[in-house]
């Protein structure tokens, strides 16, 4: 009897293997890009055209391929970027599968026109539907150009699934930016038929990455962080920014693009309080760590990595964005510069680009010849340093978190701003160098309360007074037989309140944090036992503090639609200035938002 079980023929694995690989055209331009990059380009275009779903059409002036190399690199399992299993471990290239060209190859018809440095003339080839068709000799400019083209015409059901042109060309331009941010000295151009986009070489992954979030870019701050094992460093947004998804999340480690759900809860515990839970922010985080460090061989996509110390990076990246987050933002730290606009000068947060390759065209490979195995330190694929673990280096205990610089140097924002006036009985219109800054009086006031009481409850002694009549309130009674005094107590006297039993289950406040004027402390106690009996619960140290510390805020803070005179307007900046966390108000609605130059000039059509 023959043998049920056989192996595939090889048309129908690369076919599997595509399912994997191979989801939409943006699939394929990652692939493709991602060649380019490791080619050792200098300079690299993609192109898309023609009828849905696109024809794509890569070029690098990277180290090319001989008609030998052209023709395995288009078989499964060939590649010249990794040689050994021991090599898995140590990844520094995008690619170590051998599978992208034979899988896109099997799904549409790809052709390869491909030269060598040292030799005259090139190669082209031509597969279709994981066939070749041809392969001749032929004239080309040294590197690689790759052409996909009747992607999925073969593979009818695939097709089915892609999404609108309109979805697929968004995929297609996210593709690109993940690939060329971090792309650090080389230049890269996208050309679709509305337009062209590029990044020049020797402009560093910061600046890319401004540029790239256009108008959002004057509400990043960097963030700068090391550790043992890591390096954290880019941009945070501001609360002025956000998404209902992880649609602003631009994570990068040693180059590549990933997404890591433990990250996003850093993200998320960074931003709370900062942000409404249901929003994410703007942020573009490039993490550098030894190749060691991280495995990229987890998922068929290469867009998900595995950390050998996941908790130590959250930790570091929660770390990091708190500390960015809860500074009072600085002139420095919020650079005033638009869209297109070139990026402080040298010696100035961020530091200027390290000497890049030269431009596409002619600029000059940088990697080995193509078939040595690929060059698997990091440098060119972030050109940042890095800090390799110690020998030994203990996990135990704290990070040794680096110190942020600069800080001292710092001017301050708001106290920068020329108030003008208030609009609307409710916004403070400001001037500052590049436009017009709006302030919201009651989220500042907010939080200038919020961080008062913090400050108290954090033990840095804000000052407290009595009160003329004392005020008796009851316990929360949220949970029978437990006696809730000691908890309620301990809130209170961390709070800044004083207090004395007045009797069975209850409690009379004589006292509270000056932070307070005008402060109903009835109402704010009915209000905060009512919520911990909706709760059913007596968290362990009584409430999640910040939460009752933001409601005692909301309670006494400035209301909109009060007038405020312009010393009182001047008070409120520079009581901002050493409010903590000042971009939102404790609820995450922004403090602040600015018009700029820029945006008003496009406003009124002064620009081209
Ligand atoms: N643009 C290019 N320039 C030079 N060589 C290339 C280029 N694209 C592909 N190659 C060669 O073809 C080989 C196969 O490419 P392919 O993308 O299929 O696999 P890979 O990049 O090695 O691994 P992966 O499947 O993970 O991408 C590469 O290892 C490389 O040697
Ligand atoms: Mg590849």
């Amino acid at each position: 009897m023959t043998s049920r079980i056989r192996p595939l023929p090889d048309d129908v694995v690369n076919r599997i293997a595509a399912g994997e690989v191979v989801e939409r055209p943006a699939s394929v331009l990652k692939e493709l890009l991602e060649n380019a990059v490791d080619s050792g380009a200098g300079g690299v275009e993609a192109h898309v055209s023609g009828p849905f779903p696109f024809s794509l059409r890569v070029t690098d002036d990277g180290c090319g391929m001989s008609r030998e190399e052209a023709e395995l690199a288009v078989r499964r399992h060939t590649t010249s970027k990794i040689a050994s299993a021991d090599d898995l471990e140590r990844i520094g290239s995008f690619g170590f599968r051998g599978e992208a060209l034979p899988s896109i190859a099997s799904v549409a018809r790809v052709s390869l026109v491909t030269r060598l440095a040292e030799e005259r003339s090139g190669t082209e080839l031509v597969t279709e539907g994981g066939t070749i068709l041809s392969v001749r000799d032929a004239g080309a400019p040294r590197g690689t150009t790759v052409t996909v083209s009747r992607l999925f015409e073969n593979v009818p059901a695939r097709r089915k699934f892609l999404k609108s042109e309109r979805t697929e060309m968004s995929h297609l331009w996210e593709v690109f930016h993940g690939v060329a941010l971090p792309g650090e000295g080389i230049s890269f151009r996208f050309v679709d038929p509305r337009g062209t986009f590029a990044y020049e070489g020797r402009e560093s992954a910061l600046d890319r990455a401004k540029r790239h979030a256009g108008d959002d870019g004057q509400y990043l701050v960097p963030v700068d962080v090391s550790s043992a094992f890591f390096r954290i460093y880019g941009w945070a947004g501001l609360p002025q920014v956000s998404r209902a998804g992880a649609g602003g999340l631009w994570f990068f480690v040693n180059g590549r693009r990933f997404r890591d759900r433990g990250l996003y809860a850093a993200v998320r515990e960074a931003y709370r309080g900062i942000l409404p839970g249901d929003r994410l922010p703007v942020l573009y985080l490039f993490v550098t760590c030894s190749p060691r460090e991280v495995d990229v061989n987890v998922h068929p996509a290469k867009t998900e990595v595995r950390f050998r110390y996941p908790r130590d990076l959250n930790e570091l990246a929660r770390h990091v964005l708190g500390g960015a987050l809860g500074e009072p933002p600085s002139r420095a730290a919020i650079p005033v510069h638009a869209w297109n606009e070139r990026i402080p000068p040298a010696g100035q947060w961020p530091p200027s680009p390290a000497p890049g390759k030269e431009m596409f065209p002619g600029a000059t490979a940088s990697r080995g010849p193509c078939g040595s195995p690929p060059d698997m330190s990091l440098a060119g694929v972030t050109g940042s340093p890095f800090p390799h673990p110690a020998a030994g280096a203990s996990l135990v205990g704290e990070l040794p978190f680096a110190e942020r610089g600069g800080e001292a140097a710092r001017e301050r924002f708001f106290s920068s701003l020329v108030p003008i006036g208030q609009v609307l009985a409710t916004y403070l219109v400001c001037e500052d160098a590049d436009g017009i800054v709006l302030v919201d009086q009651h989220a500042a006031d907010e939080r200038i309360v919020f961080s008062r009481l913090k400050d108290r409850y954090l033990g840095k002694g804000a000052p407290t007074q009595r009160w003329l009549d004392a005020v008796e309130v009851g316990l929360p009674g949220v949970l029978p037989e437990t006696d809730e005094r000691p908890a309620v107590e301990t809130f209170l006297a961390r709070t800044g309140f004083s207090f004395e039993p007045a009797g069975g289950e209850r409690i009379r406040l004589t006292g509270g944090p000056a932070a307070l004027p005008g402060f109903d402390a009835r109402r704010w106690w009915e209000e905060l036992c009512e919520s911990l009996r909706a709760q059913e619960t007596l968290p362990k140290d009584l409430f999640d503090a910040d939460r009752e510390l933001w409601r005692m805020a909301c309670h006494t803070a400035v209301r909109g639609g009060e007038r405020v005179s312009t010393d009182r307007a001047r008070l409120l900046l520079a009581e901002l200035d050493a409010a903590m966390a000042a971009h939102s108000c404790p609820h995450g609605r922004p403090v602040w938002i600015r018009i700029s130059r820029a945006r008003l000039e496009a406003l009124f059509h002064r620009t081209g």
